[in-house]
């Protein structure tokens, strides 16, 4: 028996009683670093999940009670399922839901445009299981528009009962209600827990925005109500432009300091003890992970719409891609040093997450590094205690498998690209010829064979 909630006083005291109650039954679509960590905290407050994925693969790891994200423990799962949690690939199952989460992938297609074939595919699994007073949230990162262009068109037009999206409290009760609200969670960052990351929200119409207020505060220490979806995508925007463009702003400080014999990173650690109106970022090999790459040009695109060029997201995308560049060029030079060449070179490659300590590859420099490296003639191995292999990926294809540590005499080049915690690198500078270090990770060892590029 569905149940359904909509416009009417009853029915809106109905999702909000029940999201009390925790009888509101919550889909969450697409079980990824998003949703997974996303379906654990509503079932750690006792709401019944189910979650949605198309990959077959992670639904059975999930069944069994297993996990397969490393900062997520099978007991985390298993304590999941003793809420009632469930994953599915099968999608009549919405129809039962009452609150509707999207976390699937917004990537850019080849020609570095926005991919919003993951939002459009779900929309159409979503729509003819539409009920009246269901709540859709989509929280995977997008242009501002995308949830009032994209998602609701094709939940309206496809659903088999001629719901419409509230746009307003006067639309009776043959509605849905749609709201957009972003994840904002730093991977592998613990100073901060899940709950205390305010949620900013961002509903068609007050009704919506106060059924994702009420569910989000049941999970959330605090939720930020905004006026609109565009204002809540924008604000996820703003978020991780901010950070794209400071971090290639102190990249290319970095390699004015290169040249000028500055320690950049000394620099930024002074400059950190300012108590106002200084964050400190940090330069690197090279931007990765599924948000900050990828997620400004999603901005840059629409805006062209507008006959707006976003002038600071292009020239800190031009200043990021190229450091992958650098370091390749910081090898060769290094390797010059000691009278060899990179084309011939053996080159170890530590760490491939795209940050320290994580189990996710999407977008590492280290790939783009590795095969530039290749490309010069270096034969190239890496080590990673989180990719035992690596294998083939939207943009790489390397089939390699992770070396171990104690053959490191063995290679003319070791390559810091990713600083994890469990390297000993006093251990690891000794036993080199010679050390590339991009992240620092070596502060405080002096020696001769270290390279800080
Ligand atoms: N990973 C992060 O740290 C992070 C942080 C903030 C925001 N985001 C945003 O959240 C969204 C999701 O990112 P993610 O890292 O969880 O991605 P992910 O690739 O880890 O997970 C997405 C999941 O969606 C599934 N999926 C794809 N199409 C589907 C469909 N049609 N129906 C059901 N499931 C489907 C995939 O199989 C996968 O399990 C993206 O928009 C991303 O930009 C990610």
């Amino acid at each position: 028996m569905l149940s359904p909630t909509a416009s009417s006083p009853a029915r809106s005291q109905s999702f909000l009683d029940k999201t009390e109650s925790r009888e509101l039954r919550v889909g969450i679509i697409g079980l990824g670093y998003v949703g997974l960590p996303l379906t654990l905290l509503f079932s750690e407050e006792k709401f019944r999940v189910t979650g949605f994925d198309v990959d077959e693969r992670k639904v059975s790891t999930l069944t069994d009670g297993g996990s397969y994200i490393y900062r997520i423990l099978p007991e985390e799962i298993a304590a999941a399922r003793n809420s009632g949690f469930s994953a599915t690939t099968d999608y009549a199952g919405l129809a039962e839901m009452n609150a509707i989460i999207i976390c699937v992938p917004t990537p850019l297609n080849e020609h570095h445009e926005p991919d919003l074939s993951y939002i459009e595919n779900t929309a159409h699994a979503i729509a003819p299981n539409l009920r009246p007073g269901q709540l859709v949230i989509l929280e995977s990162t997008t242009y501002p528009g995308t949830t009032e262009e994209v998602l609701v068109p094709i939940l309206e037009k496809e659903n088999k009962l001629a719901l419409k999206a509230a746009r307003s409290a006067d639309d009776g009760d043959n509605v849905f209600h749609v709201a957009f609200s972003p994840e904002r969670e730093d991977p592998g960052n613990t100073s901060v827990a899940r709950r205390d990351i305010p949620k900013v929200i961002g509903g068609l119409e007050p009704l919506a925005t106060q059924y994702a207020s009420a569910l989000y505060n049941s999970i959330f220490n605090r939720v930020v109500p905004v006026s609109s979806p565009a204002a809540a995508e924008m604000t996820k925007l703003l978020e991780n432009i901010y950070r794209c463009v400071n971090i290639a702003l102190v990249n290319e400080l970095k390699l004015l300091c290169l040249r000028m014999g500055i320690d950049i990173f000394e620099v930024i650690q002074a400059a950190s003890t300012k108590p106002f109106g200084f964050q400190p970022f940090y330069p690197g090999p090279g931007l990765g992970g599924h948000c900050i790459p990828i997620d400004p040009f999603y901005l840059s695109w629409k805006a062209k719409e507008y006959d707006f060029h976003t002038r600071f997201i292009e020239l800190a995308g031009e200043v990021n891609l190229s450091m992958p560049y650098h370091v390749v060029a910081s090898v060769a030079a290094a390797l010059n040093r000691q009278k060899k060449s990179l084309n011939g070179a053996k080159a170890f490659v530590l760490g491939m997450a795209y940050k320290k300590d994580i189990d996710d590859l999407r977008e590492s420099p280290s790939l783009t590094i590795i095969e530039l490296l290749q490309r010069e003639g270096a034969s190239v191995s890496y080590n990673d205690p989180f990719f035992p292999t690596v294998g083939r990926g939207r943009k790489y294809d390397l089939n390699m498998s992770s070396t171990p540590l104690n053959r490191i005499e063995e290679f003319d080049c070791v390559l810091i690209v990713t600083d994890h915690s469990s390297y000993n690198y006093p251990d690891i500078v000794k036993r080199a010829k010679l050390v590339v270090d991009t992240r620092n990770a070596t502060k405080g060892i002096k020696a001769d064979n270290i390279v800080r590029c």
